[in-house]
């Protein structure tokens, strides 16, 4: 029953992840990264040497892998062909690539198949960049989390800096700024939020107050 979702939706760096995760476990709901399909596509392109500006051989890729969302003891894993590639999914080069892989119709209404087939139990909650205004139009709650660019940028830094990798903050500014206006222009599905979601600006919350806001708009909701 796809009235039982909740959708997050957003630009590049807004918290969506995190805080998906987190109003998923609080829940007792399914978490479905979208964007880490798209991701994933787009690592198989690179390394299979398929051309991102190419929709039907992308398509004809999608159609030879699997992509499994796998969520157990360990934590959350993204596997391609049963490999776990969550961590290559993350690169620099991945997230530059990956709204060019998305701008594909054909890819798109694929990988939408495929997340509203996660999502037919219902119980869910999707995060991405369509899931209120395309995949799941029915969605009980949608939400659409913002917040400027400086303070999106500033996060990614901070995070990728925590991990140990090399990080440039006017680079990663610049890179988040590309992706969401290709996201934005794309012709099919772009990023929007949906007439009725909610939206939060997160810049000056907490991870704890987004949750609990969005936790609010599920049990009003009933
Ligand atoms: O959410 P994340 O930053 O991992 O998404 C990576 C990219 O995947 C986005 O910039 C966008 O190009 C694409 N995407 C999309 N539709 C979704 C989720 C992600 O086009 N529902």
């Amino acid at each position: 029953n796809h009235s039982l979702n909740i959708a997050i939706d957003g630009p590049a760096g807004a918290g969506k992840s995190t805080v998906a995760k987190i109003v998923a476990e609080r829940l007792s709901y399914l978490y479905i990264d979208t964007g880490a399909m798209y991701r994933t596509l787009a690592y198989a392109a690179l390394t299979e040497n398929v051309d991102v500006n190419d929709g039907d051989a992308l398509k004809a890729l999608l159609d030879h892998v699997t992509i499994e969302l796998v969520n157990d003891e360990s934590g959350l894993k993204v596997l391609l062909n049963g490999h776990d590639i969550s961590e290559e999914i993350r690169t620099i080069e991945v997230s530059k690539q990956v709204p060019l892989v998305a701008s594909h119709e054909l890819v798109r209404v694929e990988m939408v198949e495929r997340q509203r087939q996660l999502a037919a139990k219902g119980q869910t909650v999707l995060d991405g960049r369509d899931i209120g205004t395309h995949v799941l139009p029915d969605a009980k709650v949608k939400v659409f989390l913002t917040a400027s660019v400086e303070i999106r940028a500033k996060r990614r830094h901070e995070e990728l800096l925590k991990k140990g990798y090399s990080s440039d903050l006017e680079e990663l500014k610049k890179d988040i700024a590309k992706r969401d206006e290709i996201d934005s222009t794309r012709a099919f599905a772009p990023l929007r939020k949906a007439s009725h979601a909610i939206e939060i600006n997160t810049s000056l919350l907490s991870i704890d107050e987004v949750v609990d806001a969005i936790i609010d708009l599920v049990e009003d909701s009933v």
